[in-house]
């Protein structure tokens, strides 16, 4: 199975990587829904809409900010696995788009071109506000609960929360790419939520051929061409071997 999907891979001209938590965690970044974490996934473990959404941080802010803050120095301790540099690789040599759900930074630090971010970056705050202003930030330092420079309102991660449009220029640069590939390699994500998870239908019935990596079947199982089950830190670089 490795070896065909490989093969449909080095025949292709145009490949979009579409990935999720997964990729990320054999590089000691949590998942959110996986029944096969050591450790538990994070929403087994904390309620997404206390933590992940307006309402959640209109009630608490400090706590939002602490979690937030909290999975911004396990990213900055982390490193990136064999599956990011594989895909960072394939994106240099022959033009791969990386489109991820990932808030991490792992596939930049990998040396990744083309990386649409639809949830985001962790690696930026926000104003809350309307006024625009955004602030990068140190993800081993991060900062406290703090004010907007500029309007006051409180600063927040660049991430999408929970009832919170994607970005407009991201999510319609990832449609473009994913009604134009060849292949979409799915890699490391329940297909849990959308509008994000609908990319894969999208490519599908534009043509594309699907692979799949997960260490278990997902909820976009049904529309494999391929479903490679194990560690993307394993699967992932074997894809581009050759
Ligand atoms: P999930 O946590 O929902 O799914 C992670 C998937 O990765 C699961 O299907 C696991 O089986 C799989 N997996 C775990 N370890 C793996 C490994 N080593 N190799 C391959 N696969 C592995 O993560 P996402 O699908 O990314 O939203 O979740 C989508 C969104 O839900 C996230 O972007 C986040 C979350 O709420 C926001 O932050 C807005």
């Amino acid at each position: 199975m490795i070896d065909a999907a490989g093969k449909l891979i080095a025949k292709a001209d145009r490949i979009v990587a579409f990935s999720g938590a997964g990729l990320s965690a054999e590089s000691g970044i949590p998942t959110f829904r996986d029944s096969h974490a050591v450790s538990g996934a994070l929403w087994t473990k904390y309620d997404p809409m206390t933590l992940a959404s307006p309402e959640g941080f209109a009630a608490d802010p400090q706590a939002v900010i602490a979690w937030y803050n909290w999975r911004r120095r396990t990213i900055a301790a982390a490193q990136p696995n064999p599956a990011h540099q594989a895909l960072a690789a394939a994106s240099r040599n022959s033009g791969l788009v990386n489109v991820t759900q990932n808030v991490d930074d792992l596939l930049h630090r990998a040396g990744a071109q083309h990386v649409i971010q639809l949830h985001g970056s962790i690696a930026v705050d926000r104003c809350h506000g309307q006024c625009g202003h955004y602030e990068a930030i140190d993800l081993a330092n991060p900062p406290d609960l703090r004010p907007c420079v500029r309007c006051g309102e409180p600063m927040r991660p660049g991430v999408v929360w929970f009832g919170e449009s994607l970005p407009a220029d991201a999510w319609t640069a990832a449609e473009r790419a994913c009604s134009q590939c060849d292949v979409l390699l799915v890699v490391g994500t329940s297909a849990a939520v959308y509008p994000a998870a609908g990319l894969i239908n999208y490519a599908k019935s534009h043509g594309s051929r699907i692979i799949i990596v997960n260490t278990q079947p997902s909820e976009a199982s049904r529309l494999a061409d391929f479903e490679l089950i194990g560690p993307a830190g394993e699967i992932v670089p074997q894809l581009f071997d050759r």
